[in-house]
């Protein structure tokens, strides 16, 4: 295991009725900025709640941020923000209105141009805007971590950032939200809270036996609460596991003391970039094909996986490659499709596009283990087609 600090600051309030405790946590003399989305929030309730436990406070209101989030909308909330002399954010949403959030809570009091932010990945170092979130779509875990993704829609790149300065002051993690969201929704939350398990993971034996098996409870959890939170979003305590996976997925602690792989997110970010494709789908497109092309690499977790989370028997090369036959298996039982040929007839043109991109980008080494070539990610690519 690698030497590691571990620093995480976010106060969780977990579980039914917590929104209306939010106003332990922001000062009362803030005036306070709600940012959301679309508007699922105004239809399932969960605007009012907020507004009765913002009662006393000065608020205003940003919607609009899309999933996705564009970086072209994001700053009119930081131009908001600057006007009305803003002392709070509340990011009411899924992922992408807390990685919004993050985005304006960096760019008010930087600098330079905030497109940079984005563009060349900075690590947010300087003052931030403090923020609140209210979870409303278990998936991403951006409501426990640091890291944002914002899609400059000029350049059509979607690219992730952080920064210790960026973790929420709290998070609210109601699982009433759920009996709102479309089946499809909950789909992409647990696979993308699946793979997330999986790049830090699915690497090569690191003498973490800590963080594998916590990696393996999330894993086997998900599994278990997948087909009740499907079949009953109202079902309370699966609801609740569900939620509590997605966060555990990606608050940094399974991450601690080992190599990391994330190339799956790259490409996948790719692919909603070129095709709109959402977040979790691309990653059940490109997470399997990864662990087939780099199954050298990967053989030995592949099949602790196997043995641990699936109950496989073989050998090592057998259990690693029907390792991956049953995560292919558990995506498709939630309904979510594994090949781009699913979303796309113009797949083809992904394959080139993301070599290019990655090479321009210098890309050329990834995964744990720097041997995520650019040809590795052609391979990749074409078998995912
Ligand atoms: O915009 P609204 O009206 O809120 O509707 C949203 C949106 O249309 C809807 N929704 C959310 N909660 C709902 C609801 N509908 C009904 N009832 C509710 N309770 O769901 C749609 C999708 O929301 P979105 O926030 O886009 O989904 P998700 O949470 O999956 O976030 C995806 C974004 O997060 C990024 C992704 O790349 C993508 O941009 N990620 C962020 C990460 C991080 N910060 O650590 C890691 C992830 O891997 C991921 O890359």
């Amino acid at each position: 295991m690698l030497n590691f600090e571990l620093y995480n600051p976010t106060r969780l309030l977990y579980g039914k009725g917590q929104i209306a405790e939010i106003n332990k946590y922001i000062d009362k003399k803030s005036k306070v900025l709600i940012v959301y989305g679309g508007g699922s929030i105004l239809k399932n309730g969960v605007h009012a709640q907020v507004i009765e436990a913002l009662v006393g406070y000065d608020v205003i209101e940003f919607s609009g941020v899309e999933p996705n989030p564009k970086y072209e909308t994001l700053v009119k909330a930081v131009e908001v923000i600057k006007r009305e002399k803003v002392d709070f954010i509340l990011g009411v949403g899924g992922g992408s209105v807390i990685d919004g959030v993050k985005f304006i809570s960096a760019a008010v009091h930087y600098e330079g141009n905030s497109i940079d932010i984005v563009q060349k990945k900075l690590n947010v170092n300087w003052k931030a805007m403090p923020y609140g979130a209210i979870l409303t779509l278990p998936a991403t875990g951006s409501e426990m971590n640091c890291g944002a993704v914002v899609t400059i829609e000029a350049t059509r790149e979607k690219l992730s950032f952080s920064g210790e300065v960026l973790y929420p002051v709290f998070s609210v993690c109601d699982p009433m939200v759920i009996a709102s969201l479309p089946q499809k929704q909950i789909a992409n939350g647990i696979t993308d809270a699946f793979i997330h398990v999986l790049e830090q993971y699915v690497t090569y034996p690191q003498n973490a036996p800590v963080q594998d098996r916590f990696a393996e409870g999330i894993l086997q959890t998900l599994i278990e609460v997948a087909p009740k939170v499907l079949k009953d979003p109202t079902d309370y305590d699966a609801a609740m596991n569900y939620m509590w996976c997605c966060t555990m997925a990606l608050n940094g602690l399974i991450s601690k003391g080992v190599h990391e792989d994330w190339v799956t997110h790259a490409i996948g970010h790719e692919l909603t970039a070129l095709y709109g494709i959402d977040h979790g789908r691309t990653l059940a497109i490109i997470g399997p094909n990864l662990y087939r092309v780099m199954l050298e690499t990967k053989k030995e977790k592949l099949s602790q996986l196997g043995r641990r989370v699936f109950n496989l028997n073989g050998s090592d090369d057998e259990v690693a490659r029907e390792t991956i036959d049953k995560m292919v298996e558990f995506f498709h039982s939630l309904g979510v499709q594994t090949k781009l040929s699913d979303y796309t007839d113009d797949g083809n043109r992904a394959v080139e596009w993301i070599v290019n991109r990655f090479e321009e980008r210098g890309w050329v080494a990834m995964g744990e283990k720097k041997n995520i070539t650019p040809a590795k990610v052609r391979e990749i690519v074409k078998m995912s087609l």
